[in-house]
């Protein structure tokens, strides 16, 4: 996480930069950091692919890209002016070293011209069966020759199961030093998923709290609108396990559980982050239906248009057996945690586009006040809405105004609204942080082998059984029935964040 403002000369070197995550994500953070004064007095971003693309051709499709994606809009032509010069373009083959020694020479050119060796950022945005021969070519050709100063980034899937995380993990380790490695997932930098770290620990207030003797249970959601879009064939092989679950979901989990750090250093962070995935308890494969809901979606209707399900969308098997919709019950095993339900679960085609975490306490413990003046009392409720809403809004009853004794609850609310800066895009904070070094939000190795150990036995029954209810739930809904009887068997329910800005009931 940034603490100054400029980073060392660097060079930025995108595999897959004709790709859409390029033009989408990428280059609008470049360009945002650009703008706000975070990008380092020389720089260069070369992008690499197939295609035969002249410079000038290429900076337009990103120029477009900006237009279409970048949360400032399309650039100005002043600063265009002085933005676009430092892009270029190479012709380049993954499998062919001849393409590597022409970009090691390119490099060199930038390094001559600024009078000083500049930092290496390799971004990897390409197909997962191409990373070795990058990896190995790079290092083959002497790019990444200086471990404190050449870095990758690899973009997720990372690996498919535990096995084949293992498998990447060690080739990538036999080319690169750990801390040259930084596996990225996007909700680490998202702005409300950060200030979790400092909600819990720079308050003195929550923390006495946030244990097994206060907290009822906690619900991570991150429900989508959108279906599998123009990735069918993609997500036939992933499913809500392994594309959120196994990543998103969980890191946000350890944001939640973790224990506090001694220090912000990166190491110490990821150390208790890990602890946590550690502590998950790991279900027997004949517990998993008892623990893990899967859904699939069928046709219906999102806001008054009618979607198809998930079966007759483009590349998707007509009886796949691919989830859309997982919602899990996790416990941890440890003094904070113990006996305290997580809850998360994801979907696609759902009502709304939702992103949240519920931490709810316990109920009082005595009702001091008659029933008959006033709700029940409903205990008190945390809620960090991630995206599109981003506040915190904390629960608690207060008196109705009037001459009676009557109780409602009432919220107060942190709301980002309300802040003059508008937040940065989860990708320019982490490419930011890739840049000055700082590898605190990406994911280590053991990270990710823990997440994937976490979900392994579900994965291993839900891939050898097929659902036999699929599609179990209609587009534009809360997903399928039986994910409310999960929770339901405490007495819970999902807090579905749909009162937008309203107080929850
Ligand atoms: C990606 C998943 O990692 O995250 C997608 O592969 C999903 O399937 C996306 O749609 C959600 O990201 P965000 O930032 O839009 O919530």
């Amino acid at each position: 996480m940034k603490t100054s403002k400029k980073a060392a000369p660097a060079i930025i070197v995108i595999f897959g930069g004709t790709g859409d995550l390029a033009k989408r994500k990428l280059i609008p953070a470049f360009y945002n950091l650009f703008l706000d004064g975070y990008m380092p007095e020389k720089f260069a971003i070369i992008g690499l692919g197939r295609t035969e693309l002249v410079d000038e051709d290429y900076r337009k499709r990103l120029n477009e890209g900006l237009a279409e994606f970048s949360r400032k809009g399309a650039p100005s032509e002043e600063k265009w002016v002085e933005f676009n010069p430092n892009i270029t373009y190479c012709r380049s083959d993954i499998d062919d070293a001849q393409s590597y020694k022409e970009l090691a020479e390119k490099l060199d050119v930038f390094d001559k011209e600024w009078g000083v060796r500049a930092n290496r950022l390799f971004y990897l945005s390409v197909a997962p069966r191409f990373i070795e021969a990058v990896t190995v070519n790079i290092s083959e050709s002497g790019l990444a020759s200086i471990p404190e100063q050449d870095r990758i980034v690899i973009e997720k899937p990372f690996g498919h199961n535990k096995e084949t995380a293992i498998e990447l993990n060690k080739l990538l380790t036999r080319t690169f030093q750990e801390e040259q490695i930084y596996r990225i997932d996007h909700y680490l930098g998202k702005e409300t998923v950060q200030n979790i770290l400092a909600f819990r620990f720079a308050n003195a207030l929550f923390e006495p709290l946030w244990n097994r003797n206060f907290i009822d249970y906690v619900q991570i959601t991150v429900a989508e609108q959108v279906g599998v879009e123009d990735r069918g064939g993609y997500y036939e092989s992933a499913g809500a396990l392994k594309d959120m679950i196994q990543n998103h979901l969980l890191q946000i989990l350890c944001m939640v559980a973790m224990e506090a750090p001694a220090s912000f250093a990166a190491e110490e962070i990821r150390n208790r982050k890990v602890d946590v995935l550690r502590a998950v308890r790991r279900f027997k494969t004949d517990e998993v239906h008892h623990y893990a809901v899967r859904g699939q979606y069928g046709e219906g209707w999102v806001e008054g248009k009618k979607v198809p399900g998930y079966r007759e969308e483009e590349g998707v098997d007509k009886r796949s057996n691919t989830e859309t919709y997982a919602a899990i019950k996790f416990f941890l095993d440890n003094w904070r945690w113990q006996g305290v339900p997580f809850y998360l679960r994801t979907g696609k085609r759902m009502q709304e586009k939702t992103s949240s975490i519920t931490i709810q306490f316990r109920p009082v413990p005595h009702s001091t006040f008659p029933e008959s003046q006033g709700d029940s009392l409903t205990p008190n409720r945390l809620t960090i809405n991630i995206q599109p809403q981003m506040d915190i809004r904390l629960r608690f009853m207060t008196k109705k105004t009037g001459l009676e004794m009557s109780l409602n609850p009432s919220e107060m609310v942190f709301d980002y609204d309300n802040c003059s800066t508008q937040s940065p895009e989860a990708y320019e904070t982490l490419l930011l942080d890739a840049l000055q070094g700082d590898a605190t939000l990406f994911m280590r190795s053991d990270q990710v082998e823990e997440a994937w150990d976490v979900i392994t036995p579900i994965q291993e029954v839900w891939e050898n059984r097929e659902s036999l209810d699929f599609a179990n739930y209609a587009a534009g809904t809360w997903g399928p029935e039986t994910a409310e009887a999960l929770i339901a068997r405490r007495g819970h329910v999902w807090a579905i964040n749909s009162h937008k800005k309203s107080p929850a009931k």
